[in-house]
């Protein structure tokens, strides 16, 4: 088994990549009792699709990376690194590009929703993107890849380079796997509007909550978070057709650890005024120690930028025999 997952370092972690994906890397991670590495690296080769300054990029790196030592990734037992400084991402990429087609590429929902209704003003690097995810799980023989839902397309595609590139020079080169989804916390919602995700991108702050909120900011958007005024039902089904008070009992069973069930029984008949309370007090017990440990992380930015250093030797050394397996399957010289 080896467990492999990336995110991109732009902006800060939410609520929703805690649950949906963060969370379940240190789970991952502190399940490996047989010496097996798990690999967590900051996509910023993928970054480079949305336009951003240097400065920018580097305080992004250092802060994704703090967000997720915070979070409970032990530099130590896994490998943790930001692509850019392992080079056989890029050139992985480049290899697999004769693999994939363009009709995949073309049915990839990420991309339509990036590019907008500007797609011809969209970087090639976008349109390519999942080409680069490909190279990034493939590289390394990833067997398990945790994820949110919105990523299983790319996984997807990974699979399909993976087999198609076996098959076209008759190897067996590339691993083919398995996204990992955990289904309880693959969507965390919007506190504003309970049929959108929680996303880094929405305009509304008050729509999410932000691991670097403080105490008073969490309780406040908790308290305003969008409702209705029926009581809560004794059991989760009967939650149906209410996306908000759903979305608030999930992220109240997943901090607690926890049933939807369990917790409608719980609050039973009781409203929000009585349960927003509760859930604000629990997300600040499992935030407020994380977001300690990041503004103390932050500080030091050498001591950040070491720790992703010697993860991308680590990294480096992984990747390197399938890479030359690449380079070596398709006739070229190395
Ligand atoms: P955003 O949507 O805020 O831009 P990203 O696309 O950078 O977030 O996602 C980073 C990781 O977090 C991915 O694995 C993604 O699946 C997961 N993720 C993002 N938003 C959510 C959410 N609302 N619920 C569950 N998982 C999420
Ligand atoms: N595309 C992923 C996201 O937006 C980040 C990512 C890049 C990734 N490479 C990956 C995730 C490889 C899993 C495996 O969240």
């Amino acid at each position: 088994m080896r467990v492999l997952s990336g995110i991109q370092p732009t902006g800060n972690l939410h609520l929703g990549n805690y649950l949906g994906a963060i969370r379940n890397w240190v789970r991952m991670q502190d399940a490996m009792t047989d010496g097996s590495e798990c690999f967590f690296f900051l996509a910023d080769l993928h970054s480079i699709s949305v336009h951003e300054g240097a400065e920018q990029r580097r305080a992004n790196v250092r802060h994704m990376a703090a967000a997720l030592i915070a979070a409970g990734i032990d530099p130590d037992r896994s490998v943790l690194f930001n692509q850019a400084r392992v080079p056989a991402h890029a050139e992985l990429c480049w290899l697999l590009m004769g693999t994939a087609r363009i009709g995949w590429l073309n049915r990839m929902t990420q991309f339509k929703d990036k590019a907008g209704k500007n797609r011809e003003g969209a970087s090639v690097a976008l349109y390519a993107y999942p080409v680069l995810q490909a190279a990034d799980v493939l590289l390394y023989q990833a067997t398990h890849v945790p994820v949110g839902e919105d990523q299983k397309q790319h996984l997807e595609l990974t699979r399909d380079v993976a087999i198609k590139f076996n098959a076209d020079f008759g190897v067996e080169l590339f691993t083919v796997p398995d996204p990992y989804i955990q289904k309880e916390t693959a969507r965390i919602m919007s506190l504003r509007d309970g049929t959108a995700k929680m996303s880094k991108s929405d305009p509304s702050d008050m729509s999410r909550i932000n691991l670097t909120d403080d105490d008073d900011a969490i309780m406040q958007k908790v308290r305003k978070a969008k409702t209705d005024p029926a009581p809560l039902p004794e059991r989760a089904a009967d939650l149906e057709g209410r996306a908000e008070a759903a979305n608030l009992v999930g992220i109240y069973a997943a901090l607690a650890g926890s049933t939807p069930d369990a917790v409608c029984a719980q609050f039973a008949g009781q409203g929000f005024g009585a349960f927003k309370p509760a859930l604000g007090s629990l997300l600040i017990e499992t935030l407020a120690p994380i977001r300690t440990r990041y503004l103390e992380l932050i500080e030091d930015a050498p001591a950040l930028d070491a720790i992703l250093e010697a993860g991308a030797q680590r990294a480096a050394a992984a990747a390197q025999p399938t890479l030359r397996g690449a380079y070596e399957a398709l006739g070229l010289f190395r």
